[in-house]
């Protein structure tokens, strides 16, 4: 992982820490909290943690070694190994499932944030939070800044937006980085959906009038490793996604491009014809320019990502 030496860093790449830095980082090690570590993010994370060297201990756990909806369970694993940071990746991301769910969904997305947030004011613990881009309604046309309101339009982002106000009044040191669109190797995902869809369909109908930005969740997890490595800490709210907009069918026409799949033929469709219990947003691009100058950084473009992510075993 490169530390900012005057120019930009470039997002997207396998660096490491030299051993330089390792011998002073070694005399300030960190121990960091993952949770939710078995998700796309989690997993992302672990991978990132494998290949740099930085100067922080992981704690990877998932629901069934630290449940975040059992405060004291929380409260003593923080304690007992000295946690100063949580990179919260756990999540209910099932977004129409929320809508008859919603007792589950407000238990993990809110009541359980609140709990760490409670956690990080009296244990003094930094905290990472993600979170989602269907806090916003889609109504805009230009790309959504940190500071514009929100207005979710589904039961996952009013809970997803419940808990960063949580995190934002209550905890120690916070960021929210809200991202949109994850993809990557592991767990369920838009691309794995659509790369076994069009080896085994002669048709798909894709929506063609949602307009956003897919993330490579290793790469999130790379900005994520930069801010830990930074110096200063900023609290406040951050968008994170890969750079440029696209649509769904766009997305998909992508994928189908570069994996080879084209005996799949592939239709427009609107939202209005493909009904979802959930309602999303009609535009959720992010303008990232807040993330990307005070960290310094490039964020790869979403065509770029997908071209890494597809070259990576799957
Ligand atoms: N996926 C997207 O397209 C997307 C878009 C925008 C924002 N985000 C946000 O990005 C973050 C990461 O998303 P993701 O796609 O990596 O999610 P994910 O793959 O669904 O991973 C979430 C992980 O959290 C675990 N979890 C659920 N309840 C838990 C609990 N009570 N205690 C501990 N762990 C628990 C899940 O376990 P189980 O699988 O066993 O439930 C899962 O392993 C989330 O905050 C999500 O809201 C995601």
């Amino acid at each position: 992982m490169a530390i900012y030496t005057g120019s930009n860093k470039q997002l997207g790449g396998t660096e490491t820490v030299s051993k330089k830095e390792m011998f002073y980082y070694g005399l300030i090690q960190k121990n960091v909290l993952v949770t939710g570590a078995n998700g796309q993010l989690g997993q992302e994370m672990k991978a990132r943690a494998e290949i740099t060297n930085t100067p922080f201990r992981f704690f990877f756990t998932d629901v069934d070694h630290l449940d975040i909806t059992d405060k004291k369970q929380l409260e003593y694993f923080v304690e007992r190994n000295s946690i100063e940071y949580i990179i919260n990746c756990a999540a209910y991301t099932a977004v129409d499932k929320a809508e008859e769910d919603v007792d589950t969904a407000y238990l993990i997305n809110y009541e359980a944030v609140k709990s760490i947030a409670e956690v990080s004011s009296s244990h003094g613990v930094k905290i990472i939070h993600i979170s989602t881009d269907y806090v916003f309604d889609g109504a805009a046309s230009t790309p959504y800044k940190e500071t514009d309101s929100c207005n979710p339009l589904s039961v996952y982002g009013k809970s997803k937006l419940k808990g960063e106000e949580s995190i934002a009044n209550i905890a120690h040191g916070w960021m929210i980085i809200r991202t949109s669109w994850l993809f990557s190797k592991y767990g369920a995902n838009f691309v794995k959906t659509m790369l076994n869809l069009m080896s085994s369909r002669e048709e798909l109908n894709i929506v063609a009038d949602q307009r956003g930005t897919p993330t490579y969740a290793a790469d999130l997890a790379e900005m994520i490793f930069v801010i830990l490595n930074e110096a200063e800490w900023y609290s406040g709210i951050y968008h994170f996604s890969n750079s440029g907009e696209t649509t769904w069918y766009d997305f998909a026409g992508k994928i189908q491009k570069l994996a080879g799949l084209s005996s799949c033929k592939l239709n427009r469709i609107t939202t209005a014809e493909y009904k979802t219990a959930a309602q999303r947003p009609m535009y959720s691009v992010f303008d990232k320019s807040k993330i990307e100058n005070k960290y310094h950084v490039t964020i790869p473009t979403w065509e770029n990502a997908l071209n890494r992510m597809l070259a990576a075993d799957r």
